[in-house]
């Protein structure tokens, strides 16, 4: 846990039932959203090395109740869901066109929309952790207020010694303009310690030129690690121990690309909080994406997550 002042990681987003074809007009209900898959690789590869809990807001709905006892019989701490009786989580179903995927969603309404509304929620969520992670589409989907109690929130975690993690994961759909992205996530990179960012949502967003010029935009805000996602090309990164530039294993039999990103951050952010150096936890982050992306849908089955080795 090298820089990390406490035994616990909270990662703070939405998560929403899942309905995911499996043939006919047949559906199976699951649950997903960037921020729970990534907690939930979190869990199951720090598991009883650290408390990972996933803070969100829920509705208090059978399916709710659902998505928290799943939670908990998969060994996250359910303690910073808090549920809301008059709203429900979102929902997405996913439509398949031959190997096309589309995702439909229903998330306007949800109890996640208004997870910061309540400062003295977050400060006691915030509490005692060591690492914070957050994403783009957390940010995307609150008010005005509730970003900046957010942003708050994650300034007081920092003085304490927590350190940040943020995905900037653009969805444009989810913005009303690029504007409003652009006045809005340079002030979550500035709370940031590890910035996580895809280099095709920022060249949409920036028009960044290459993955070298998300690196440069990002440490002249002040994060001091920056890792550069870019599907099958190298990860470029940005550390204390300087720059590099790694490639991804090949992966051989790619079934679904979904959730390539959130699983790297997982593997990434457990090696870090274990001790393992940048370079080595680009290194962990590509071999649990090359995991996921051979499997169907955004999450390895429940206990094939390979266990890391903590350094000392
Ligand atoms: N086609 C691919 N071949 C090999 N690795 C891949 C491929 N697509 C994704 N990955 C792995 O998943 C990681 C994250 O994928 P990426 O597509 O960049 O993120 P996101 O899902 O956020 O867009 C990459 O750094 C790489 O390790
Ligand atoms: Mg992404």
């Amino acid at each position: 846990m090298t820089g990390f002042p406490f035994a616990r990681v909270v990662a703070i987003g939405e998560a929403m039932v899942e309905m995911a074809p499996i043939g006919g007009d047949q559906y199976r209900r699951g649950f997903a959203g960037d921020t729970f898959n990534t907690a939930w690789h979190l869990s199951q590869t720090l598991a009883d090395r650290a408390t990972t809990a996933f803070a969100s807001r829920i509705g208090t709905d059978p399916l709710s109740s659902d998505f928290a006892a799943s939670l908990a019989a998969d060994g996250l701490d359910t303690s910073a869901l808090a549920r809301d009786p008059q709203r429900t989580m979102g929902l997405y179903l996913i439509e398949l066109d031959g190997v096309e995927r589309s995702f439909h969603y229903w998330r306007g309404q949800s109890a996640a929309r208004h997870l910061a509304d309540d400062p003295e929620w977050l400060a006691q969520t915030f509490a005692d952790t060591g690492l914070i992670h957050l994403s783009g589409i957390t940010v995307a989907i609150l008010s005005a207020t509730a970003r900046q109690n957010l942003l708050d929130a994650l300034a007081t975690a920092r003085r304490h010694g927590t350190k940040v993690s943020f995905d900037p994961n653009i969805r444009p759909a989810l913005w009303s303009s690029v504007t409003e992205v652009r006045e809005t996530i340079p002030a979550f990179l500035e709370v940031t310690d590890i910035a996580l960012p895809s280099f095709d949502d920022e060249q949409a967003n920036w028009q960044d030129p290459d993955p070298q010029a998300v690196l440069d935009r990002m440490s002249a805000l002040g994060v001091r690690e920056v890792v550069v996602k870019n599907g099958a090309g190298p990860v470029v990164l940005r550390s204390d121990d300087g720059d590099d530039s790694i490639d991804p294993p090949p992966v051989e039999g790619i079934r679904d690309t979904t959730g390539a990103g959130d699983a790297f951050n997982a593997g990434y952010l457990a090696a870090r909080f274990l001790g393992h150096a940048p370079g080595a936890a680009v290194r962990h982050g590509q071999a649990m994406s090359a995991e996921v992306i051979r499997h169907l849908g955004a999450r390895l089955p429940a206990g094939s997550v390979p266990r890391l080795p903590a350094v000392d």
